[in-house]
């Protein structure tokens, strides 16, 4: 392993934060008092290749790896978390399944539309009653004599949906089966059978829209079925693994931004006649801040290496997510502690640091299914 970027990894990274910086940090506020869906943004990113960073050239992409993922994730998740959660929802769970499992019909007109920033995607797998026990779900895909399915049910939490063109669904097509009845569907929402239900106000990340969907008699054509029947949990499975990934990065850059506020204050702050940097209480605050913040980067870079040498990666993927976000959440909290008042006051970036990491610990696994995903890798057993 390489500690030192290549080039093209160092440009992305550069492309990443100077949108992060001139872009999206300065408007970050505004979309989070607002909740307003930040499309001009996102449309810049995909003009830059950001939508579809591990995505082929041929595709319409950036053609990367996935450490200039992950590099790219850290600089606009600082610049504003709300926006990098759309963007890894665009590059892990919607462009990652597709390229791996898609048929060529499928690259040139799913994956294409979103990693050029054209259109915006999602995936459906979460229902009202099935979060983390994913298998339970009840969305019906009824096959007919044709070759097409006929879906019915409900989906909800769904990331970008009250935008989304394109959707990857999971659902039923074989209920005896279990975790193998599961069949994967690409969705175009513009099609009759597709609805959107009520969208859902959040604690954080309030510019990433979330909604739930609804089908009623969608029918999906044979040539929309995402790999094999019965194989949708599978890619589901694969696809949250990469989609970890994205959401460690997402982790780091929002705690790497409430430590570099921290770092600047400490220095400013007086307190007792000196900067509040000089007390030991605060200095063991930075520290332990400075030492998480560097064990979820390289968690999280191991994790992305695994997966660019084309080896199952479940494990560091679910090892980097646990490791950041949890660290994103300790580091936002210490943040804000040091910043006192003024780290609760919507005067400052930092009250929304710590709303916006909580979602790291909750969404594409809880931190409770990440140390079961741990577990049953290191013990072997069920
Ligand atoms: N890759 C490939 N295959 C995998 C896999 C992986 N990472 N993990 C499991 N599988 C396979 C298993 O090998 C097994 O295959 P066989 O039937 O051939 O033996 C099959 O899938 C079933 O596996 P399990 O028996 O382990 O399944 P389980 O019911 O015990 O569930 C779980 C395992 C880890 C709890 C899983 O359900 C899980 O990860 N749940 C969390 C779901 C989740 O992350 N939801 C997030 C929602 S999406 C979201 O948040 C998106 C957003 O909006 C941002």
């Amino acid at each position: 392993m390489d500690f030192a970027f290549n080039e093209e990894q160092l440009m992305i990274q550069d492309v990443a934060r100077r949108i992060a910086q001139e872009k999206i940090g300065p408007s970050a506020e505004h979309h989070d008092r607002t909740g307003e869906f930040p499309l001009e943004n996102i449309r810049l990113l995909g003009e830059n290749g950001l939508m579809g960073i591990e995505v082929p050239a041929e595709y319409g992409g950036a053609g990367m790896d996935p450490i200039a993922y992950v590099l790219a994730m850290i600089e606009i998740a600082a610049g504003d978390a709300a926006h990098s959660t759309i963007m890894s929802v665009n590059n892990s769970l919607f462009c990652n399944g597709i390229l791996t499992f898609g048929t060529e019909e499928q690259k040139q007109k799913y994956v294409r539309a979103i990693a050029e920033g054209r259109e915006i995607g999602a995936f459906a797998l979460t229902e009202p009653q099935s979060g983390s026990d994913a298998t339970a779900m009840r969305c019906r895909a009824v096959k007919q004599a044709d070759g097409s399915f006929v879906v019915n049910g409900k989906k909800s939490w769904i990331t970008s949906g009250p935008v989304a063109r394109y959707i990857v669904l999971f659902a039923m097509s074989e209920p005896d089966k279990g975790a193998r009845g599961i069949t994967a569907f690409m969705i175009d929402t513009e099609k009759a059978g597709f609805h959107r239900g009520k969208t859902e106000p959040k604690l954080g990340i309030r510019a990433s829209a979330t909604c739930e969907i609804e089908f009623t008699d969608y029918v999906v054509g044979p040539e929309d079925v995402l790999g094999k029947e019965g194989e949708g949990f599978k890619i589901a499975m694969g696809v949250l693994d990469a989609g970890r990934i994205g959401i460690a990065s997402q982790a780091i850059g929002i705690a790497r931004a409430a430590y570099e506020a921290t770092i600047a204050y400490v220095k400013e702050r007086k307190a007792f006649g000196a900067p509040i940097g000089t007390f030991q209480m605060t200095q063991a605050k930075i520290a332990d801040m400075k030492c998480k913040l560097d064990a979820a980067t390289l968690l999280t870079l191991r994790a992305a290496w695994v997966k660019g040498q084309g080896q199952r990666f479940s494990n560091q993927a679910a090892i980097a997510k646990l490791t950041a976000s949890e660290a994103a959440m300790w580091i936002t909290h210490q943040a804000l502690q040091i910043h006192g008042g003024m780290g609760y006051s919507k005067e400052m970036p930092i009250e929304r640091y710590f709303r916006d990491a909580k979602i790291t610990e909750i969404y594409e696994g809880t931190s409770e299914i990440q140390r079961l995903v741990i577990a049953r890798n290191e013990t072997g057993l069920r």
